[in-house]
């Protein structure tokens, strides 16, 4: 199993995103961090990018992008071919969002998520497999 997870916020997602980091390494995992490292004010479109392209390119398996609320890291990302991002806000939606949508990154808002609750959709988002049937045959449109 490949545990290389990119990883990537604005200014917004960054405390959130070293707390995610530091779970992921609790559980084995192996965050690569692209930014953005510190609190300072940046423009999440360039830490989506990095983190969808890396994805794209097979480098990793799994994303996750964390700004204030998931909606800018999951548009931009989203414009990436090969990308699914979902901005998830609960386990449950992050089960169907690996599940039905087969998502390769993740997207968490931080203004709305405790580090608690988002560690847990982190965990659920990554032990969730793909299923296959009518729902590869939905993802397979999207491609
Ligand atoms: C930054 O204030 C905020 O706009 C950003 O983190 C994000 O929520 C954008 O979608």
């Amino acid at each position: 199993m490949n545990m290389k997870i990119a990883i990537g916020c604005d200014h917004a997602g960054f405390s959130l995103k070293e707390d995610i980091k530091l779970y992921l390494a609790k559980e084995g995992y192996d965050p690569i961090d692209f930014g953005t490292d510190s609190p300072s004010s940046c423009d999440y479109p360039d830490y989506a990018k990095k983190v969808a392209d890396a994805v794209a390119n097979g480098s990793f398996r799994f994303g996750i992008l964390i700004c204030g609320t998931g909606i800018g890291m999951s548009i931009v990302a989203n414009k990436t071919k090969g990308i699914r991002a979902a901005l998830c806000c609960s386990c449950e939606t992050a089960q169907l969002a690996r599940s039905h949508n087969h998502a390769n990154i993740l997207c968490l808002g931080a203004r709305f998520l405790s580090p608690e609750e988002a560690k847990q959709i982190v965990s659920t988002f990554l032990a969730t497999p793909e299923e296959e049937g009518r729902h590869r045959r939905r993802v397979d449109k999207i491609e």
